[in-house]
């Protein structure tokens, strides 16, 4: 980002809540007649540019959409250095996050991520979670459809255990059970 164009921006119209949906990474990269993990490594920079201009600016919330249900098709190959990628980022920005006051959070299916994944994104949360500034969501072995699933079956859950009855089911009671 630009220093004239942040500039630029009015601080009371921001919005609070940002999601962008990472892609292209890959056709970026081919483009260049590189490896498509070679544009996934620059992505992170992408990223990191991001997180700090909507943090400077006064986002509340910025979701990233990282790694989708459907991702978990590509070749095992790419998600290997994917999951990589994710580690080492996250590992090596943490610092940064803490710095700059940002508290990390994620969302999604994260049982399913490999466990060094799993380890190094629950140290960092941990590790940042006693920041009041920007709220940073990695969106990860998400999808919008695994949101509703895991929410129904919260709530049948519940309605197995006689804690409420279906009919008591609203869209605040539902909404509750959404990430
Ligand atoms: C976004 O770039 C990064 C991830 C989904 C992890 P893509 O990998 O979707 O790149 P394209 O869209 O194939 O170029
Ligand atoms: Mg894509």
């Amino acid at each position: 980002m630009a220093m004239d164009f942040k500039t630029q921006i009015d601080k009371n119209k921001v919005p609070e809540h940002i999601a962008i949906i990472m892609d292209g990474n890959g056709r970026w990269a081919k483009k260049q007649g590189r490896l498509r993990t070679f544009g996934h490594k620059i992505g992170v920079k992408a990223v990191r540019e991001t997180v700090e201009g909507a943090s400077e600016i006064g986002v509340k919330f910025l979701t990233m959409y990282t790694f989708s249900t459907e991702n978990w098709k590509r070749p095992a190959g790419e998600i290997k250095a994917l999951m990589e990628l994710l580690v080492k980022s996250i590992h090596k920005e943490t610092p940064t996050l803490n710095q700059n006051n940002i508290r990390l959070q994620a969302i999604g299916n994260l049982e399913q991520l490999p466990e060094k994944a799993r380890l190094q994104l629950q140290k960092s949360i941990d590790e940042t979670s006693q920041n009041t500034g920007m709220h940073l969501i990695l969106a990860l072995s998400y999808s919008a459809r695994w949101e509703i699933l895991h929410a129904t079956r919260q709530l049948a859950d519940k309605v197995a255990q006689g804690l409420i009855k279906p009919d008591e089911i609203s869209e605040a009671v539902f909404q509750a059970e959404l990430c």
